[in-house]
């Protein structure tokens, strides 16, 4: 079967779209500099499919090793460019690191792909190409007018595409597919791959599911002064299953032979506009979990209603957004407990009692899920530094055995196993019921 090279393949949207594209027999080769994911989401995809996927740890824009990568697999016969950096309020501090990482990488990809003879590429744009659409555009669809960015992340999705026109008009042999998705929202049913947000979330579902288990004490709602009918923003918040399985649709168009533009541009959301309100109460009625949440001023920058008209992709792709939102909320709030699962395990391994978990939380400085990410990276680092964990030295540990505990952390850090560690489980369970 065709090889698909995913570059960003152990991100978010990657790592789904690798599954579905792994699920309908592809064989994929995922390219990742792992700045904004994690290695073992390759475990979430082995665990799902049932085979590895081959992960090469690459910089899209290392020109001699993105060369080596097309060289190794010579059966790649397209690519789905997923690598960008993609924080907005990042972008609007630091535009010089969003227009190099996202501008060089796509002109790098494109000079390897044309140097190596692949000819396909579909690239992850945005909807935020649309800006705040006229009334009369909306829902909207592809040839709404393209708005001035709000943001140098938003400029680089537009500038990204006409990077892909430019060359696609110069070089013929070059097919291209700009999806511009939505707001991509959910984890896959398994709960062993999700959004794995860095630090405190911008976006509303992450910190939703963060409110309802505990980490956040609540959530702010950004206006509810718009002309909408509750007021709040207005979004088309699309299930990530659905957007991965759309990817597969537009490569087996692309290699098959069947687009009818040199470059097709498709809108990928559900058609459905919901507000900030909306969401927030589908998820309490869905998990039972109360979020608590207050109404603040609206955030700058914020579009206020938008949302897609698909049916060119439904038509086209031969694809539609199919998961209701009750669905999709499930899928999030699994993953949430799975995420919280995975902090109790480390718990365990580490012999720390209940009070220690706040501490955890403290030890990333933000959230459960970078705590997550810290603990694997020091598990991996042989660098694990217990004078990091202050607290945790000096009150948290059982403190009859605080100073072996504090040995046992030390060896940890050298690799040596403590499974056989004692510790109170019940405390840990007790815990975990109090964060569920
Ligand atoms: P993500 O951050 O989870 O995934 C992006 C991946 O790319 C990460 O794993 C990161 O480590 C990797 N990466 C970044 N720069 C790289 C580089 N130079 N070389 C190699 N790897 C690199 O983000 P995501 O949400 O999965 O988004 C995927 C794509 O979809 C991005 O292009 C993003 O701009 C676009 N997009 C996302 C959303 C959204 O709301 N999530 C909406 C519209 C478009
Ligand atoms: C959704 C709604 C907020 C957080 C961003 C990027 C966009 C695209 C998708 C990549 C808005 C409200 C949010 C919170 C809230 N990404 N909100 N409280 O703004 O549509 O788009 O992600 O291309 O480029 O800008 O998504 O999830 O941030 O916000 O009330 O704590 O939720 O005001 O109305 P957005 P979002």
């Amino acid at each position: 079967m065709a090889r698909i090279l995913v570059t960003g393949g152990t991100g978010y949207i990657g790592s789904h779209t690798t599954v579905e594209l792994m699920q309908q027999g592809y064989d994929v080769v995922i390219v990742d500099n792992l700045s904004n994911s994690n290695a073992d989401v390759l475990d979430g995809i082995e665990a799902i499919v049932g085979t590895r996927p081959p992960f090469e740890q690459v910089d899209c824009n290392d020109a001699p090793a993105m060369a080596g990568v097309f060289t190794r697999y010579p059966d790649i016969v397209g690519v789905i460019h997923f690598a960008a950096s993609k924080a907005v309020g990042e972008s609007v501090e630091q535009p010089l690191l969003y227009y190099r990482n996202n501008l060089m990488s796509l002109v790098t990809l494109l000079e390897q792909m044309k140097a190596h003879n692949v000819h396909n590429i579909v690239f992850s744009s945005s909807c935020t190409v649309y800006g705040q659409p006229t009334p009369e555009h909306l829902p909207v669809d592809e040839t709404a007018p393209i708005q001035v960015a709000l943001s140098p992340y938003g400029n680089t999705k537009q500038i990204n595409e006409e990077i892909i026109r430019d060359e696609a008009h110069a070089d013929k042999s070059l097919q291209a597919t700009i999806l511009r998705y939505f707001n991509p929202i959910g984890a896959h049913p398994s709960a062993m791959i999700g959004e794995l947000p860095n630090g405190v979330p911008q976006n509303l579902l992450p910190f939703v599911t963060q409110t309802a288990i505990g980490l956040r004490k609540e959530l702010k709602v950004f206006g509810n002064d718009y002309n909408t009918p509750d007021g709040s923003c207005i979004r088309d918040y699309i299930y990530v299953v659905d957007l991965a399985k759309a990817h597969v649709k537009a490569v087996e168009r692309m290699i098959s032979g069947q687009s009818e533009e040199q470059v097709e541009v498709f809108n990928l959301g559900t058609g459905r506009g919901l507000s900030v309100l909306e969401i927030l109460h589908t998820f309490m009625q869905v998990t039972g979990v109360d979020v608590p949440y207050e109404i603040v001023g609206r955030r700058e920058g914020d579009i206020e209603q938008v949302w897609a008209d698909p049916s060119y992709a439904n038509k086209m792709l031969n694809w539609k957004a199919e998961v209701s939102l009750e669905d999709t909320v499930r899928s999030i709030w699994k993953w949430q407990l799975h995420l919280a699962e995975q902090v109790c395990s480390l718990r365990k391994e580490l012999g720390l009692r209940e009070e220690s978990m706040d501490d955890l939380m403290m030890l990333s400085e933000e959230s459960l899920n970078s705590s997550i990410k810290t603990f694997n990276e020091f598990k991996e680092s042989n660098t694990f530094n217990v004078n990091k964990l202050p607290k945790i030295e000096s009150t948290a540990l059982v403190s009859e055995e605080q100073d072996n505990t504090s040995k046992e952390v030390q060896e940890f850090a050298n690799g040596k196993n403590l499974s056989n560690k004692e510790y109170e489980e019940s405390s840990i369970d007790d815990w975990f019921k109090k964060m569920t």
